[in-house]
């Protein structure tokens, strides 16, 4: 289908030149910003899948909305299947020239087409065309394929200034007046993200484990819903569980009363969902297909990490375990979760309060997969590898540190469900096991550094029974 036949250009400028005189300058931008997924690749095109004029590209300030799909060569892991490109979202700024503050937004110098001779910048860093994405979050607008909503019993004030968070992300963020977080979503797919659905679902559900979302944003392409950005409520000082972890290591303190008070938060979360959202009971088929995952996932870890091979007979044993089990007739329960947990998604507030933040899901899986449900020892042992990894980041290693916190979060969790986590091991161990060996895939391509972390990990959970 092409998608300029069922979405007419909504900006005066045409959308082929537009893409043109753009087009030399993103292949070189876009690689280089850190939410780009699909680093190691070229770029051998764009296609424009929409684009918005937010304010006209003719004035001493444009800005542009644009939905860009991204072509490239396929890795060997998508496999030979065709592929369109991944689409981003774009917010573009056009001026005569930049101002010196603004030079770390540059995008380039446009050439030729209807913008030559303007300049073109990443403009969530200037505070105008920020102003205005809130603004039409404030006023709920519609403009062309855009539609910007909220709930009406938040307030918004007008005169909130923004700030873009500077700090390593894999989408972008804006702070307003320390009041509101706009996460703008970079990586655009049809449907409900889960970062949107997810918390509006559990703040309806009273569950205050979350900052309930204030406004979102929307494209309406064709048939389909795409979510482009959630506003919520900013925490104040609030710092991040992987932080504090780490500051409390430094300082020789024991993390276990905020490892319980996570345990407790993720399970007010998993309850609250499970209300709120359909389960399914998992049986011996559901159980077949989830173990085949896993066990093919370890193969081609193994193949491509040879340090890995000597553990694979154990973690088999992992997998084997829980495949026995759902043989024998045991069930097991699944439901909607977090999907990507770890110490870094969980945010303490000045006065103690956690809430679990991001729950767009491991963005490289599928949207119609991350929006299936789960057993919640997926989002259990995220949390206890995170503990792990905070401890090994600590030199030297303090012994047991790790062991107290993941007991105290197991603690925690029952605490509030009723069900301690550690008297279903078999299904945990598989759980742990298949995110370990995500690391240990992970570390070698990316942070070989690290590499020794998750092999511990897999060293143990390889060895026991
Ligand atoms: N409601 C909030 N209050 C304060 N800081 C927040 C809030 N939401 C997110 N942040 C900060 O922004 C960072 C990135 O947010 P996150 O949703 O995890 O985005 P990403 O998908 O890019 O990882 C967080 O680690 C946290 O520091
Ligand atoms: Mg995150």
């Amino acid at each position: 289908m092409s998608e300029a036949a069922t979405h007419p250009a909504t900006a005066p400028v045409a959308r082929p030149e537009l893409l043109a005189s753009l087009d030399p300058l993103l292949r070189e931008w876009l690689p280089r910003q850190r939410w780009f997924a699909g680093k190691g690749r070229p770029v051998t095109g764009f296609s424009l899948v929409a684009v918005v004029e937010l304010l006209p590209p003719t004035a001493p300030l444009g800005l542009l909305h644009l939905l860009v799909r991204a072509h490239q060569p396929l890795s060997p892991t998508q496999g030979a299947l065709p592929h369109p490109g991944d689409c981003y979202q774009l917010l573009i700024g056009v001026r005569e020239a930049l101002p010196p503050r603004l030079a770390p937004a540059l995008i380039g110098h446009v050439e030729e087409g209807p913008l030559a001779g303007r300049t073109v910048y990443e403009a969530l860093y200037d505070p105008r065309p920020a102003g205005v994405l809130l603004e039409a979050l404030r006023t709920q607008a519609r403009i062309s394929e855009l539609r910007f909503e909220r709930d009406r019993h938040q307030e918004i004030r007008e005169d909130l200034v923004p700030r873009l968070v500077t700090a390593e992300q894999s989408n972008s963020s804006i702070v307003y007046g320390d009041t509101f977080i706009l996460k703008l979503l970079r990586r655009i797919v049809p449907g409900i993200n889960p970062d949107l659905e997810l918390p509006l679902t559990l703040s309806k559900e009273g569950c205050a484990r979350v900052p309930a979302p204030t406004a979102w944003m929307l494209a309406d392409l064709g048939e389909e819903t795409h979510v482009l950005g959630v506003l919520q409520p900013f925490i104040k000082g609030a710092a991040d569980g992987w932080e504090l972890a780490l500051r409390e290591l430094a300082k020789g303190e024991d993390f276990s009363a905020e490892a319980r008070a996570l345990g407790r938060a993720t399970a007010e979360v998993h309850m609250a969902l499970a209300r709120a959202l359909p389960t399914v009971t998992l049986g011996h088929a559901q159980m077949e297909l989830l173990v085949d995952g896993m066990s093919e996932r370890l193969e081609a870890a193994a193949q491509a990490v040879p340090a890995l091979r000597p553990y694979a007979p154990g973690l088999r044993t992992a997998f084997g375990a829980l495949a026995d089990l759902a043989a024998e007739g045991h069930t097991w329960t699944a439901q909607r979760i977090h999907g990507d947990l770890h110490l870094g998604q969980c945010l303490r507030s000045p006065t103690g309060q956690w809430t679990l933040i991001d729950f767009e899901g491991e963005p490289s899986k599928p949207l119609a997969e991350r929006r299936m449900p789960h057993p919640t020892a997926r989002d259990i042992a995220g949390m206890l590898r995170s503990f792990d990894y905070a401890a090994h980041s600590h030199h030297p290693l303090v012994p047991g540190w790790a062991d107290t916190c993941r007991s105290a979060y197991c603690t925690g969790y029952a605490e509030v469900t009723g069900l301690d986590p550690r008297t279903d091991p078999v299904l945990l161990r598989a759980c742990e096991t298949d995110k370990a060996i995500y690391e240990v895939l992970y570390e070698a391509r990316h942070r070989p550094d690290w590499l020794p972390v998750p092999l511990a990990a897999v060293r143990r959970l390889a060895a026991s029974p």
